[in-house]
């Protein structure tokens, strides 16, 4: 049977680090040297074919830089299971807000029990300047990040890969509470997620899927 998911995922980090560039290569396979701030939110959607039984809606919120001091990201926010902070390896004020834009992130949504959206890190424009991998290694396990990846919108590095890093998290999640119905009762079950070897791909993955 062919199985449906629609995931909205969030795009979020400082003004002009590329999170319209990167959702353009990734949906559209485009890249233009050309800025052009986004305003208030755009939207794509990518559909993948994840397996032979499995299709994937990503619908990709493309929040812009600007909203970080606006009282707007609560809306944008909502319903979303899966996100993305960017920053730009060429400005470290664009890392410094990383956090920022994650406690903003997990502040205002949750998943269904409490826990906080899955969410990659990813360090872009690396076409530029290459980065200190440890050091980010264990910036991403203190600050809950379930992985991070050097990308280049420019040059097309790594897109794909963390959105499949971040696609894998997100079913783990779904796969996890399983319903197991009598009837007339509801019993929620814990789902023993597959061994991370099941994954046919490796990511810099922080958090044990
Ligand atoms: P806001 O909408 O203002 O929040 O910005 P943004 O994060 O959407 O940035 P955008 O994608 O518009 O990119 C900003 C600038 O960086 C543009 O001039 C892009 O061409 C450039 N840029 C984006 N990604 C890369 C990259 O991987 N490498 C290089 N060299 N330039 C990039
Ligand atoms: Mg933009």
């Amino acid at each position: 049977m062919q199985q449906e998911y629609l995931f909205k995922i969030l795009v979020i980090g400082e003004l002009g680090v590329g999170k319209t560039s990167i959702i353009k290569r990734y949906v559209h396979q485009i890249f233009s040297q050309h800025y052009r701030a986004t305003i208030g939110v755009d939207f794509a959607l990518k559909v993948l074919q994840w397996n032979h039984d499995t299709v994937i809606r990503l619908q990709l919120w493309d929040i812009a830089g600007q909203e970080r001091y606006g009282n707007m990201t609560r809306v944008y926010y909502r319903e979303a299971v899966g996100a993305v902070v960017v920053f730009d390896v060429t400005r470290a004020s664009t890392f410094d807000a990383v956090l920022k834009w994650k406690d903003d992130l997990d502040s205002k949504v949750t998943l269904n029990h409490g826990k906080p959206v899955p969410t990659v890190l990813l360090a872009n424009k690396s076409d530029q300047v290459s980065l200190q991998q440890p050091k980010l290694d264990s910036f991403c396990r203190e600050n809950g990040f379930v992985g991070w990846f050097e990308t280049s919108a420019k040059e097309n590095t790594n897109i794909e890969e963390a959105a499949r890093c971040l696609v894998q998290h997100i079913l783990a999640n779904e796969e996890n509470t399983v319903i197991d119905s009598e009837p007339g009762s509801f019993v929620l079950t814990e789902y023993t997620a597959p061994a991370k070897d099941h994954f046919n791909f490796s990511c810099n993955s922080c958090a044990k899927i």
